[in-house]
């Protein structure tokens, strides 16, 4: 249950409302404190402050509603409004790739600082930045505080939630980081904040704003490393004959390696692991450091080579030309339980095909709306059934459960010939080749 927001209480201003502002904001209310959102796109203000959630996260509409409802939580377009409610501002806008370089715009950030200050943000304030930056940034932003607001202190505070498990990730993380400046007020208020999440045991590093901000960027960089030396065998498979899933399986059971991230596929997306994995290296570049971080443009390079390699697979299976041949695609959204279509390894494979002259009808339980507006000359389906109809190939690029649990006898007669190609690894292949399908999968050999 969450606690009643005493005066003495943090009260809470969210800057940003994508889905780590939203989902913070939502959360920071869940906690108990009074939350104010603020965003500059009215479209998304209006949406949540009617109770609806402008992107797909299971479990945070319904958490929003209950917040709304108890009158913890409001949105609004203004950050004066913010400024006099609350002393604590979460900076929570994104820091997408610049458009001329893989290095991180950083021009939300500054402006929400900027509007911090131009609002009368007071000396017993403390802002605290969550969004993923490139180290140095909390130095400089730290300076034009001091300047423009004296007095308020500035945190970094990194977020690691991952779409999809967003509210869990934000209410249970795995760790808190705390960066703060030597002797200010940052690590109690935090702390205050967070007692809650401290008190169910979860560990706190307390550090200094730049390996506050590193450890972001390095937490990431690992997960993508991991994600490509896992396709990066599925690779020496293919050519060995070996099975990578069998090998991923069994490196698992070494407890230094484990098992998650180690699933071989058409390799990561989304918002987060491409554009963070180019920023840090042009960061490092910056530093006089490029070389450290070089091994980031092969982890780049085996990803994109993932998709190469499916497209290879789907041609291959069509006989060698996709012109004018029927293709059914299963999943559009970089990663399940997600409408998130930012760099999908899903679309990429889909439209690549489209673009050699395939007929692609794809179909996502979640993503479509998004997909469609982006990629206008795919076709878009309502169900699997009719993805599939009359398919030569069918692709899995997504593995939503609903894909999981599909009976290949079942759709079977819904297709021209029976072939699938695994994206994911997700599918049981001697259940699909039981049931007269030809199974596919990047790094598994044909048996
Ligand atoms: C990621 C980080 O996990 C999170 O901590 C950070 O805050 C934001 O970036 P997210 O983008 O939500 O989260 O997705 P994640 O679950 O990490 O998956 C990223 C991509 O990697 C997806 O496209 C997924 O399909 C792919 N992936 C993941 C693999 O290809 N193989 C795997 O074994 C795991």
């Amino acid at each position: 249950m969450p606690s009643v927001s005493r005066s003495t209480d943090p009260r809470i201003n969210v800057i940003g409302t994508g889905y780590l502002g939203a989902t913070h904001a939502v959360c920071m209310a869940e906690l108990g404190f009074d939350v104010i959102g603020v965003d500059i796109d009215a479209d998304r203000i209006r949406r949540l402050s009617g109770g609806e959630v402008p992107f797909y996260e299971p479990g945070l509409e319904a958490l929003l509603r209950k917040n709304l409802e108890a009158g913890r939580l409001t949105f609004s377009g203004s950050l004066a409004e913010a400024v006099d409610q609350a002393d604590v501002h979460f900076i929570c806008v994104g820091t997408p790739q610049r458009h001329d370089s893989g290095a991180a715009d950083l021009r939300h950030v500054d402006a929400a600082v900027s509007g911090l200050i131009a609002a009368g943000l007071g000396p017993a304030d403390l802002v605290v930045g969550k969004s993923t930056v490139p180290t140095g940034t909390a130095t400089r932003l730290a300076a034009k505080l001091a300047a423009g607001a004296p007095g308020a202190e500035l945190a970094w505070s990194p977020e690691f939630l991952r779409e999809g498990f967003a509210v869990d990730d934000t209410l249970r993380p795995d760790r808190l980081v705390f960066g703060v400046a030597p002797g200010g007020t940052a690590e109690r208020r935090l702390r205050t904040i967070y007692a809650r999440t401290i008190d169910d045991g979860t560990p706190v590093v307390v550090t200094d704003h730049t390996t506050a901000e590193l450890v972001k960027v390095a937490a990431n960089a690992f997960l993508a490393t991991k994600i490509s030396f896992i396709n990066a065998m599925a690779e020496v498979c293919e050519a060995a004959g070996g099975d990578v899933v069998e090998l991923a399986s069994a490196l698992a059971h070494d407890a230094r390696i484990g098992h998650r991230f180690l699933q071989a596929g058409i390799g990561f997306g989304g918002g987060c692991l491409p554009k963070d994995i180019r920023a840090f290296q042009a960061r490092a570049d910056e530093l006089g450091v490029g070389r450290a971080l070089a091994f980031l443009s092969e982890v780049d390079a085996v990803n994109a080579r993932a998709l190469t390699r499916a497209v290879a697979l789907a041609r291959e299976a069509l006989g060698g030309s996709p012109t004018n041949r029927v293709v059914g695609a299963l999943g559009a959204a970089f990663k399940p339980n997600s409408d998130d279509i930012r760099d999908s390894p899903a679309l990429a494979v889909a439209e690549t095909l489209r673009r050699a002259g395939a007929h692609v009808s794809v179909y996502d339980p979640a993503a479509v709306v998004n997909a469609r507006a982006c990629y206008p000359n795919l076709r878009f389906t309502d169900s699997v059934v009719s993805a599939v109809a009359g398919a030569e190939v069918v692709l899995l690029l997504t593995e939503w459960h609903e894909f999981r649990e599909l009976d290949p006898a079942v759709l079977r007669p819904h297709v021209a010939r029976p072939v699938v190609i695994d994206g994911r690894g997700a599918l049981d292949p001697g259940r699909w080749r039981a049931a007269g399908w030809t199974y596919r999968a990047l790094g598994r050999p044909q048996r």
